[in-house]
């Protein structure tokens, strides 16, 4: 493999062919659950140069783990043990290309940091309605990579639906020019999608044409203390009643997950977090003005309260204040690893039936093991939920995850496809779930994958083993 090295090496620039030294930034997971070896991590800095790699490894057969900010939660990501994996990483590739305000269309390079699209979009004066807690890390090609979902998808959806087109360079090394702005185009199988959410098994994703929206003249932030999973449900009817599409965020987060950030971020301060089971974060977004916003607001927790699904709640007076609100919520993750190693789900089931799903599987999970902790959160607004399993007070985390994992996996997955549920909402499969997936996907859909991974990487050289294992 020297040979190939140094091709690399002529191909992108030897700076940017690294095999040696302190790699862990591209060989370990964000978790820090798995550390895997690169046979060298290469940075491509054009579409070309991607191309030319391809080229270079598929003549090697040497596999590519394509990545972005490398802030996978499936293990899609990072190299295997084998030493055989070259990974190729995007953030050099990190120009806006283009804006088309006419057009309502950003152009961009697939490394591009998602934090910088949002920034880039907002200078123009639109918005680019895609946020999650990575946000400052994770690119658009990784986005786009794994369909990632975030805190707004209750309204403008997925990374999917906020795509129009897409450069890629296929496991042939050839140059897919498919960066049209179009929003019609029925030319026929829509390639776009096949790509979007394959996670780097299909092809190479080296830049995208995103939909931008119009700046909102207005956007309010309320949190709200409700008494259970029902009355949170509740709630969400309620506020898309009053709201319509001004509804642009509802997240859920459980007592126990709050109590968390109160221990680990005492900075931080949590409203209502001792007295109430669940909180609810509530986002509307208004084309008119902030007194319209403010008053739409008022008349939708008059309501819940009233009602009885809201038991108080606050509005932000300011930015800081709606800033401070989303910042308890995007450390959730943060406080949870700092309580240590836990187990970790991202499910999605039918809104209605979150309430019963919740209550039937923390019983069986409490039989199961005496003392467990569940850090229940998550994006009630689209059904997602992050229904984490926390090891018992002073248990050996490492011993419960050794122990506990596979049989905590298998209950709750087993309880997700009793309630139509899927066991990955937004976080793709990567490594992590290629081996659970058979038991809860129809055997006719992993069927069509596989033909499909054959068709367009039949030396099985993008991401083998992630997503679907031939
Ligand atoms: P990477 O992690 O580098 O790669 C992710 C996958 O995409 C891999 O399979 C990789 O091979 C593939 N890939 C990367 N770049 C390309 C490319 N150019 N072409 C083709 N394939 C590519 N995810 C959510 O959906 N919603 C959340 O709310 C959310 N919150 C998070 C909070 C935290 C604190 C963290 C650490 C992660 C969170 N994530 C969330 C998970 C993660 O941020 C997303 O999956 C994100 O889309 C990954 O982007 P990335 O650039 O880091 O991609
Ligand atoms: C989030 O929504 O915060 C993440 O998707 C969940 C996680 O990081 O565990
Ligand atoms: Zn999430």
């Amino acid at each position: 493999m020297t040979e190939l090295i140094a091709q690399l090496k002529a191909a992108v620039g030897a700076a940017h062919v690294l095999t040696e030294g302190d790699l862990s930034a591209y060989e370990q997971d964000w978790r820090k659950r798995r550390r895997g070896k690169a046979l060298a991590v290469v940075r491509p800095g054009s579409t070309a140069e991607v191309a030319a790699v391809v080229r270079l490894c598929a003549a090697a057969g040497a596999p590519i783990v394509p990545q972005g900010g490398n802030t996978s939660m499936v293990v899609g990501s990072v190299p295997d043990a084998s030493g055989r994996e070259v990974v190729l990483n995007l953030t050099r590739m990190n120009r806006i290309r283009a804006i088309d305000a006419g057009n309502l269309t950003m152009t961009v390079d697939a490394g591009c940091v998602l934090q910088n699209l949002q920034q880039a979009a907002e200078d123009a004066g639109f918005l680019f309605p895609l946020s999650l807690a990575a946000e400052g890390s994770c690119t658009i090609g990784g986005n786009l990579g794994t369909n990632a979902g975030g805190t707004q998808v209750v309204r403008y959806g997925n990374t999917r639906e906020l795509c129009l087109g897409l450069e890629v360079v296929t496991a042939q090394g050839e140059v897919w020019e498919g960066l049209s702005g179009l929003r019609k185009d029925n030319t026929g199988y829509d390639l776009r999608d096949l790509f979007i959410g394959s996670e780097g098994t299909l092809g190479i994703i080296t830049a995208a044409t995103m939909k931008l929206y119009p700046l909102p003249a207005a956007q309010l932030t309320a949190w709200a203390a409700v008494p259970s999973l029902e009355h949170a449900v509740k709630l969400l009817g309620l506020a898309h009643k009053y709201l319509g599409a001004g509804l642009t965020g509802f997240e859920v987060m459980g007592q126990f997950a709050l109590s968390l950030v109160v221990k680990h971020m005492p900075q931080l301060r949590v409203p209502f977090q001792a007295d109430s089971p669940y909180c609810a974060l509530l986002e509307v977004s208004d084309t008119e003005s902030e007194p319209h916003a403010r008053a739409q607001f008022e008349r939708l927790l008059e309501a819940a309260l009233e009602d009885g699904c809201a038991t108080d709640a606050v509005v932000a007076e300011n930015i800081a204040q709606a800033r401070a609100l989303w910042h308890v919520r995007e450390n959730i993750p943060l406080a949870q690893a700092q309580e240590g190693l836990n187990i970790k789900h991202d499910i999605s089931i039918p809104v209605s039936r979150i309430p019963d799903f919740c209550a039937e599987t923390d019983a069986l999970l409490a039989r199961e093991i005496a003392g467990v902790r569940l850090v229940n959160f998550g994006h009630l607004g689209d059904g997602n939920l992050h229904y984490n399993v926390q090891a018992p007070e002073g248990g050996d985390p490492v011993a419960f995850l050794r122990e506990q994992e596979a049989k905590v996996n298998g209950l709750v997955y087993d309880q997700v496809k009793k309630f139509g549920g899927s066991i990955s909402a937004e976080h793709g499969i990567g490594a992590l779930k290629v081996d659970s997936l058979p038991k809860y996907k129809s055997p006719v859909a992993l069927d069509m994958m596989r033909a499909l991974k054959r068709a367009l990487d039949p030396q099985n050289l993008l991401n083998p083993g992630r997503v679907v294992a031939l």
